[in-house]
């Protein structure tokens, strides 16, 4: 069984807690308060043991595998020094403003930090950690899982297989589309984007495309990559993977005016955030034929409704945000955030820091 599954009271006995011995001698010794700390869910044993171990703050926890409700958050935030969040929390001025003056840095288990309030923390000169580089590689082979179980149709013919649909060798039947000698476009190449072009590769893809703010020549040049236009992108591209982060601009960037330049054999891949997408205009270029599939790992809202019109689709797969869900990956990303939250905390500088 995997550590994260652990019950809490096995996972107390892996993770030796000193933080209270440590808590309690160091606030005999200097007879002050250590700043307190909010850890907003159970995380995983690697963050709760570099933060235990510092003996450096004193830690309050949400300790469920559930999100924190937002009125124990407004409670719980009250007073605390360092805020260590999910991506499930929106921390916005109402969080900022119930916990007060005394906040000095908030630590994001993610390296998507849409739902942070920069402009909000940054008024009021809190430091925000988050987590890049320690997931790309997750991320990236999640995507193309899930690139190639959409392009090979393989859910739904592990369905008929199961389901009695399996007649005699047909030669049309469970026909999808290849990557060799393809055109492969990444909407946003950063870290991710660029990781996953590169796994790519040895697939025999022809070209590879990619859009962004500006060119990036260095990592395209490794790839090799070229700077096209969002339509460009559309047209030309048999597989789209969009890695952009969510912002104002990117905010859903993926609507009808994409996908109505997009091939009909098309295969639409989004890892990101499901804001970049128009799930009503991706529902209508699925049914119309105007792409030929989707692979979704993201989506609005998270979790997608069973009732979903989506969920209806053979030709849309839909993955419940997993993409960075390898224990190794989970653990690298709790550890990450702690170093972030403890620096914040010391005032020096964060192993990565989200600049404001
Ligand atoms: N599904 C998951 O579990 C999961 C896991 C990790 C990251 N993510 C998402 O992936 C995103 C990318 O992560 P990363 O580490 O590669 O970040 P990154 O910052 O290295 O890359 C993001 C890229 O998007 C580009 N971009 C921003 N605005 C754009 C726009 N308007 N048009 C085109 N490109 C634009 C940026 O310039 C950058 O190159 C994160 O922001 C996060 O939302 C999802």
């Amino acid at each position: 069984m995997y550590p994260l599954c652990l019950p809490r009271a096995l996972t107390r006995i892996l993770v030796p807690d000193l933080h209270l011995r440590q808590v309690s001698r160091t606030m005999k010794e200097t007879g002050k308060q250590l700043p307190r700390v909010y850890v907003t869910r159970r995380i995983p044993p690697d963050g709760m043991a570099i933060l235990k171990r510092s003996g450096l703050c004193a830690i309050e926890q949400w300790d469920s595998d559930d999100p924190v409700p937002r009125s124990e958050l407004l409670k719980k935030v009250v007073g605390v020094q360092a805020l260590y969040c999910l991506l499930t929390e929106k921390i916005d001025e109402e969080v900022l403003k119930a916990a007060g003056p005394s906040l000095k840095v908030v630590s994001t288990m993610s390296v998507g930090y849409d739902h942070l309030s920069l402009d909000e923390l940054k008024k009021r000169g809190i430091r925000v950690g988050y987590t890049p580089d320690v997931l790309t590689e997750a991320v990236a082979e999640l995507t193309v899982a899930l690139l190639l179980a959409t392009s090979r149709r393989l859910i739904e013919a592990v369905d008929e297989a199961k389901n009695g649909g399996w007649g005699t060798w047909k030669p049309l039947w469970m026909c999808g589309y290849g990557l060799t000698q393809s055109t492969v476009g990444i909407l946003g190449l950063g870290r991710i984007g660029a990781a996953i072009a590169e796994r790519l590769k040895p697939f025999g893809v022809k070209r590879f495309l990619y859009t962004d703010v500006a060119p990036r020549a260095e990592l395209a040049a490794k790839i090799p990559a070229e700077f096209v236009s969002l339509d460009e992108l559309a047209k030309q591209s048999d597989f789209i993977a969009v890695c952009c982060a969510l912002t104002p601009e990117t905010q859903g960037i993926c609507g009808k005016n994409l996908f109505s330049k997009m091939k009909n054999s098309a295969v639409f891949i989004n890892t990101s955030r499901g804001g970049v997408v128009n799930q009503d205009d991706l529902y209508q270029a699925l049914v119309k034929g105007q792409i030929a599939a989707a692979g979704l790992d993201v989506t609005v809202p998270e979790p997608l409704p069973t009732n979903h019109p989506l969920f209806t689709l053979k030709n849309c797969i839909i993955l419940p945000h997993i993409a960075s869900a390898t224990l190794e990956t989970r653990n690298a990303m709790a550890a990450l955030a702690a170093d972030n939250l403890l620096a914040g905390l010391k005032g020096e500088a964060m192993p990565k820091e989200v600049p404001l």
